[in-house]
């Protein structure tokens, strides 16, 4: 099948990947012209595991192209992605200017039939506000050439892109009954055929219903991560091990073990402006979502946790000491710091006074440039990009894990203490053992765990 992807991002260049995979003819689009070169050099903008394999393979292939050119895009797909971002506007709506100057572009050169799919994360109603966007560009033009709007809401996980688009636990198209509406949801099933060849994934449902879904996904899994910490906090209070609880509850099948994890807070591209996304939907009905906006606001709260522990532990003024940080991307096997907690934690401390020497796996090149938007040359000059989770240790009071990445699961503590000033973690992600931490003599700080400090 011929496919137009436009907007080469996390999702467009996944979804483009991985359609190609399947044998589809795939063309993607961007704005970046940066961004298209480098895929076209052979170069990969994004780290997202065995996405490099994909996208080469598949280049070499003839069947996964990048280009700028939005007349050959609209002319390449029967199908057209839309999968643009959808950033937060300043009242907390999501920002559409990019979806509908995808939908005008496609109005303004399609000469036949096109299926528009909005993978892009959108509110309700917007599959018909692209509608008319279109038709806006065929009136002017006046060109009478057939479409219909599809919602096909992406639910991929960033860190595992590829397999969860491969494997997608669920397909959730909506489309409406109109003539145009059922040929499009036939294209479509001829599409998402391979991923349910083992058993059917795919659910059917109105339009609105679908740009719903997505939503209410992530604002699910938001409030899952926000109700475990806020009992973490008082679990901290109460001497309680929140870690004990979670396997306490989460082995009930009605609650379930995913997503029950206590932390720094999330981050990340998709749940903060999701949350946001959502309330703000409701408010223009006049209606409060007052469980989102409890979910918004101990998120917040919860990214100045680990700052707070470690201003209570070291004083107000963190003049002259110096503090190791490990993990700075949002989540692991990502280098996305899009509302990451290691941003907040990172200003924290310099507002302070202290100095920091910062490590991620993959995200430092990301680091250098987010931290240089965040902070003034003088607080950069604070930082220290460091080689190795190690060269992050020399002379600090304590080391902070914010992100659990596999590769700080195991450390050699020992080599940790001897170069730390002080035996002090402050562990953002509840890695270790508070039992184990303490024999091998190191005061150790989770997030609500303080069970044994209290004994
Ligand atoms: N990142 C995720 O994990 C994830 C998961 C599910 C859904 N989503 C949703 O998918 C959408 C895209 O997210 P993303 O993370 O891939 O964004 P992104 O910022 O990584 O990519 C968006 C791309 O679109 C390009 N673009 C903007 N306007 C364009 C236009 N008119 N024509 C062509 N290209 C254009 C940008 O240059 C950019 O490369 C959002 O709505 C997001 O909420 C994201």
């Amino acid at each position: 099948m011929k496919i137009t992807i436009i907007g080469t991002g996390y999702v467009g260049l996944v979804t483009g990947a991985c359609l190609a995979e399947l044998g589809n003819d795939v063309f993607c689009l961007d704005v970046d012209q940066r961004k298209i070169d480098l895929l076209n050099n052979g170069g990969i903008p994004i780290h997202e595991p065995g996405l490099e394999e994909v996208v080469a393979r598949n280049r070499a292939a003839g069947r996964l192209r990048f280009s700028t050119d939005v007349a050959a895009s609209v002319e390449h797909g029967e199908v057209q992605f839309i999968a643009v971002g959808t950033p937060p506007d300043e009242d907390g709506s999501a920002d559409l200017q990019y979806v509908l100057a995808a939908a005008r572009n496609i109005g303004r050169y399609m000469t036949g039939f096109k299926v528009v799919v909005d993978k892009s994360t959108v509110p309700v109603g917007t599959g018909d506000r692209v509608r008319i966007a279109l038709q806006e560009q065929l009136q002017a033009r006046g060109v009478d050439a057939g479409f219909t709007v599809v919602s096909n809401p992406e639910f991929l996980k960033e860190g595992a892109a590829v397999e969860d688009f491969m494997r997608p636990d669920r397909i959730v198209i909506g489309h409406d009954s109109t003539p145009e509406g059922l040929q499009a949801a036939a294209l479509m099933k001829r599409l998402y055929a391979p991923f349910n060849r083992n058993h059917e994934r795919t659910f059917w449902m109105d339009v609105r219903s679908a740009e719903f879904t997505k939503y209410a996904a992530n604002a699910m899994l938001a409030t899952r991560i926000s109700f475990m910490n806020e009992l973490a906090n008082l679990a901290d209070n109460v001497g309680v091990d929140i870690e004990a609880v979670r396997r306490g509850i989460g082995s009930d099948p009605r609650i379930g073990h995913s997503f029950l994890y206590a932390g720094a807070g999330y981050g990340g591209s998709c749940f903060p402006k999701d949350v946001q996304a959502l309330e703000r939907t409701a408010r223009q009905y006049e209606q409060d979502l007052h469980i989102l906006r409890a979910v918004e606001t101990v998120n917040d709260k919860q990214k100045l946790v680990l700052g707070r522990k470690l201003l209570s532990r070291f004083g107000a003024y963190l003049g002259g000491k110096h503090f190791a940080i490990w993990g700075l991307a949002f989540k692991p096997n990502t280098d996305d710091m899009r509302e990451a907690p290691a941003r907040v934690l990172i200003r924290q401390l310099l507002d302070a006074g202290a100095t920091v020497a910062v490590y991620d796996p993959v995200a430092m090149d990301e680091a250098r440039r987010v931290l240089a938007l965040d902070l003034s040359a003088a607080e950069l000059a604070r930082v220290r990009f460091a080689a190795s989770p190690m060269d992050t240790l020399d002379g600090a009071e304590a080391l902070v894990i914010v992100t659990e990445w596999k590769a700080f699961r195991s450390p050699d503590f020992g080599q940790i203490k001897a170069a730390l000033k002080h035996a002090v973690v402050f562990d953002g992600r509840n890695l270790f053992e508070p039992d184990v931490m303490a024999e091998l003599g190191f005061e150790y700080h989770g997030i609500g765990r303080s069970v044994l400090t209290r004994n």
